[in-house]
Formats: structure tokens, C-alpha cells, sequence
């Protein structure tokens, strides 16, 4: 196979039709409407109207030219109560499927990108060990429906930020700061990710899942600093790569952990399925972090590392404040390929923000973005003259979008969207990354 070329989206950033053919509400849904919450009160209530408007991305997409599409599968659209499968939602997913195969985009599918069903978080949420089971029990449901015209599947979306964001520091939904039960978060979105494996892998599925990494540096070489990075390196990278492609929790991290919890929550035999084979593992990537000790924080994801504080490495960032640094994609790669047993890489997710405006002309100018992804995409190429099995590239994200907490301030589309008119324009970087994808290459 070539290098697949694709952009990437995910259901609760642009779908809307949060009310629609039966779906039910998921923790977005309350999170964002709970003031306070997220950037101006933003909800995804409508967000980029996809739903409504699938067709019209499909063709941006044709337009681009992209080998694959990646997006999210709704969990409460296809399971809006509990034990209820709601055949309006999956039918949304076959003719938004249909429509891409029709193109000749791949469907790339993710099950979870981070809308659990409420009726779950009440229940208990991730910290629940039934929570996984029920994960098992949509991805078969999802897979019966698809899996004739699907055979590329990514279960979860970065758990570092379901479980971490979403329980410890609560910067996202369900926005709980309960760092202990974080823990059983990460652990209880990995087993739910490897019970799926089986029956996604059904009719020769390829199954994945994409981990948010990034290379850690010692601002310093004395100890404290040293320290720090290697606790920022447990809890970003090893804390979910070890258990997936290792089958263990890094020793060291269930020591610096200790004072939250005694990981009694992870039961023999667990780690036998979560590490169960998967096809490929897609990195999402932004930014790199530089490190050093420093004083405790409150209410912060770093579990165990409370009390790292992030340096600035003194490059150009975006308007997320992420400083932009693709070596650090290079050294990332590497490392990986380096620690971990050999498995297909894709980057399933990188780009940047920035203040995009619609010109007098019409056009959308965002040569910032296009220097992103051309310096990024050059990391790539050396990754892969290094050996590294680098096999795909999706560009975050196909358009403007409901971007979290940020609400939709911060614009990562390569396709710029009017939210008052729902009008989609194509940036200069969709042009660039247009012909960046006709040009080929990557071996
Ligand atoms: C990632 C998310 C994605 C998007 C980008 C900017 O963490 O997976 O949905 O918000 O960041």
C-alpha cells in the first residue's frame, strides 16, 4: 500500500444534530453547557452542521484529494440509552461511509474520540470497569453495521486526554478532579480498547489506536530536572504505550502513582487484552515539551508529576501557545520505533492553529499553517529514510471546528468555516497540502 494521505476530524467537533434521529446526549453535550465550562459558551450544538452537510465535505475532500478520511463514530447516536441501538445513527455512518468509498477516500473510523454516553458518566464514567464492557459491546454493534465497507478501525482517541483532562484535572467533561479514579480512567479506556480488538478485527479489520506523544526534555541535566522528564515521559507516552505494545505498566510509574492509587483496579488477565496485536498505532502530534522541577500544582493532568513546570523553548508558536517544533516529531518517531516492537505508524493527527480571516480577495492566505505542515511533513520523509515504518499522514483537521474547552476561537482547519453561515472556504494550506499530496513520495 502507498502512503496514505488523509485529513482528520471527529464526530462532537462538527457534527451538530445533537438532537437528531434519536441521539442521545453524551458528556460534551453537558459539559459545554454547563457555564463556564468552555471558551464564550460555545456548545457543539451546531458546530460545522456535518451532519446535514456530509456530502458537501465528502466533495472538499475528493477536491483535496485524500487516499483516507479519518472521523469519529457518536457512541449515544448509535447507543442512545443503555442496551438500545439506534438504527437512524448507523445509518448516518453507512451513507457518510458510502459517500467516501463512492470518492475512493478510505473510511478511517474512530470509535471513541471522547463523547461518552451520559447515561455512563452517571453510572460511574471510565473509573467503572463496566464502562469497558460497554465499549466492547458498541464497537461489536458498530462493527456488524460496517464492517462490509470498513477495514480500517481505531478504537480510542488519546485517553491521555479522556482519562486525564477528563478526570483529573477537569478540563474537560465529564470534568472531574479526582486524580485517583483518573488512574482507573486510563486503565479502564485501555482494557476497553483491546475487548474491542476481536471483533473489529473480524473480516480481516485492521485495528489501531491513536495515543497523543510527544518527545520530553530535561530542561537541565541535574537530577530534579532530569527527574522531572522522565515523570512527564511516564504519564504523556509510556503510561499508555507500555501497557498496548508491552503488555506491562512501567514500573516506575506505578510507584510515582502510589499515593493515588494501588492499581487493584487492574485484574489478572487484563493486560493480556490490552496488549493484544493490533494492526497499526496512530500518533497524534503538536508539540514537544521541555521540563523542570518546580513547584506543585493544583488540579493539573500530570499525575505524578504535579510539580514539573513546562520551559519555553524560545520557538514561534501557534495561537494555542504550542511551539512549533517538528524535530520533535523526527525524535519521537525514532524513539518509538527504537522502545517499542514494530507495528505500522500513521500520524493520525497534526497541524496548528492560527487567527485565519477571510480576505477582501475571498481567499483564506494562512501561510503560517502551510509552513507547519511542509516542515512536519519533512519529518516525516527523514523518519521514513531512517527506517522508521511510517506508512500515513492525516492533517488536523479537514475544516474549522468546535475545538474543546477553546470553543471555536482556535482554528485548526485547513478549510476555513463562516460559523454564521456555515460556508466552507479552502485555505491556501488546502491548496498547498492539495498538491503536496498529488507530488507522492514517502516511499
Ligand atoms: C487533539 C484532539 C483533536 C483536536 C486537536 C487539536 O488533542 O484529538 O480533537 O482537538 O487536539
Amino acid at each position: 500500500m502507498s502512503f496514505l494521505w488523509g485529513t482528520a476530524t471527529s464526530s462532537y467537533q462538527i457534527e451538530g444534530a445533537v438532537e437528531e434521529d434519536g441521539r442521545g446526549p453524551s458528556i460534551w453535550d453537558t459539559f459545554s453547557h454547563t457555564p463556564g465550562k468552555v471558551k464564550g459558551g460555545d456548545t457543539g450544538d451546531v458546530a460545522c452542521d456535518h451532519y446535514h452537510r456530509y456530502l458537501d465535505d465528502v466533495r472538499l475532500l475528493a477536491e483535496l484529494g485524500v487516499g483516507a478520511y479519518r472521523f469519529s463514530i457518536a457512541w449515544p447516536r448509535v447507543v442512545p440509552e443503555p442496551g438500545v441501538v439506534n438504527p437512524k445513527g448507523l445509518d448516518f455512518y453507512k451513507r457518510l461511509v458510502d459517500a467516501l468509498l463512492e470518492a475512493g477516500i478510505r473510511p478511517w473510523p474512530t470509535l471513541y474520540h471522547w463523547d461518552l454516553p451520559q447515561y455512563l458518566e452517571d453510572a460511574g464514567g471510565w473509573p467503572v470497569r463496566d464502562t469497558a464492557h460497554r465499549f466492547a459491546d458498541y464497537a461489536e454493534i458498530v462493527h456488524d453495521a460496517l464492517g462490509d465497507r470498513v477495514s480500517d478501525w481505531t478504537t480510542l482517541n488519546e485517553p491521555w486526554c479522556s482519562s486525564l483532562l477528563g478526570y483529573a484535572s477537569g478540563e474537560h467533561a465529564p470534568g472531574r478532579k479526582e486524580p485517583g479514579n483518573a488512574v482507573r480512567a486510563v486503565h479502564h479506556l485501555l482494557l476497553g480498547h483491546g475487548l474491542a480488538v476481536p471483533a473489529l478485527s473480524r473480516n480481516g479489520g485492521r485495528v489501531g489506536i491513536t495515543l497523543n506523544l510527544a518527545p520530553v526534555t530535561p530542561a537541565s541535566q541535574s537530577r530534579a530536572d532530569l527527574d522531572a522528564a522522565r515523570r512527564v515521559d511516564g504519564v504523556q507516552n509510556r503510561l499508555f504505550l507500555d501497557p498496548v505494545l508491552l503488555g506491562s505498566y512501567p514500573a516506575d510509574m506505578v510507584r510515582d502513582l502510589s499515593h493515588l492509587s494501588d492499581f487493584s483496579h487492574v485484574l489478572d488477565g487484563d493486560l493480556e487484552i490490552v496488549s493484544r496485536p493490533i494492526g497499526m498505532l496512530g500518533i497524534n502530534y503538536y508539540t514537544p515539551a521541555l521540563v523542570a522541577a518546580g513547584d506543585p500544582v493544583a488540579d493539573t493532568p500530570w499525575i505524578g508529576a504535579e510539580d514539573v513546570r513546562w520551559v519555553d523553548g524560545g520557538r514561534p508558536r501557534t495561537t494555542m501557545g504550542w511551539e512549533i517544533d517538528e524535530q520533535g516529531l523526527l525524535e519521537l518517531l525514532v524513539r518509538i520505533t527504537e522502545d517499542y516492537p514494530a507495528v505500522d505508524l500513521y500520524i493520525t493527527e497534526n497541524g496548528a492553529a492560527f487567527a485565519d480571516e477571510v480576505g477582501q480577495d475571498g481567499a483564506v492566505h494562512d501561510p503560517a499553517r502551510v509552513d507547519y505542515l511542509r516542515r512536519h511533513i519533512s519529518a516525516c520523509e527523514e523518519a521514513v529514510r531512517r527506517g522508521v515504518p511510517l506508512k500515513g499522514y492525516f492533517a488536523w483537521s479537514l475544516m474549522d471546528n468546535f475545538e474543546w474547552a477553546h470553543g471555536y476561537g482556535q482554528r485548526f482547519g485547513i478549510v476555513h468555516v463562516d460559523f454564521a453561515t456555515q460556508k466552507r472556504t479552502p485555505k491556501d494550506s488546502a491548496r498547498w497540502y492539495a498538491g503536496r499530496i498529488r507530488q507522492g513520495g514517502l516511499g
